[in-house]
């Protein structure tokens, strides 16, 4: 399974990449605003960032645009950019068909805010190279998730449809097991998720307690 960040902060993406070998990253309009820095100036350093590797950048493109056209347009001139980019579209009826025009362009899409099976069917059948079913959002509201990620497992896998889930706002440890124990390609989660997930308090607890025994132990 493939761990993304979902952040567009340099410092996380940097640390998340040297510390935990992040697979890829995903950026969204909020993500690039909490960066502090215009969108170009972010995405120009998140690309220094991969330079020269295979791993995934997502950059959402405006969410102002209402027709393919504009999207497209947009999507063109951030994907030349550089190789790492991966253009993030909504998964609105316009959305659909950009991604569409984009895939017949080699350009590949990460169809974003997806929140039911039918929406992730019709992504995989536009092209899309990843899509992102949110599923922090879902449990907000109150639905259920696990079988929500297994359904588009099952149908990607009945059509054998290469497109890869991205499981998209992942809150803690227990929704990135979800996300792996239903067969997801990927989890993308924010920094915090991830410090937490990879640590557990018995872990210093048994270090503690194994570092007090080898003080009391001769070594010879
Ligand atoms: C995923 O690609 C999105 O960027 C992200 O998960 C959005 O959700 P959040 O910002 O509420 O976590």
């Amino acid at each position: 399974m493939k761990f993304f960040l979902d952040s567009a902060k340099i410092d996380e993406v940097r640390y998340a990449n040297h510390m935990w070998n992040i697979d890829g990253v995903t950026s969204n309009p909020r993500h690039v605003r909490n960066s502090g820095k215009p969108f170009l100036g972010v995405i120009r350093e998140l690309a220094k960032e991969f330079e020269g590797t295979d791993k995934h950048i997502s950059v959402e493109v405006n969410p102002h645009h209402t027709n393919a056209e504009a999207m497209v347009e947009e999507a063109v001139i951030i994907a030349a950019m550089s190789k790492n980019f991966v253009i993030k579209i909504p998964a609105t009826e316009a959305g659909f068909k950009a991604c569409w025009m984009l895939s017949q362009k080699g350009i590949r899409v990460n169809l974003t805010l997806v929140f039911s099976p039918a929406q992730a069917l019709q992504a995989a059948r536009m092209g899309a190279a990843y899509v992102s079913p949110f599923i922090g959002w879902k449990e907000s509201n109150g639905e259920e998730v696990s079988q929500f990620i297994e359904e588009i497992v099952t149908i990607y896998d009945n059509y054998g449809y290469e497109t890869e889930i991205i499981v998209a706002a992942v809150r803690n440890a227990r929704q990135i097991v979800e996300a792996a124990l239903a067969g997801a390609d990927i989890v993308t989660a924010g920094f915090d998720v991830y410090k937490d997930a990879f640590d557990h308090p018995y872990t210093a607890k048994g270090l503690k307690l194994f570092s007090d025994n080898w003080d009391a132990t001769p070594y010879e």
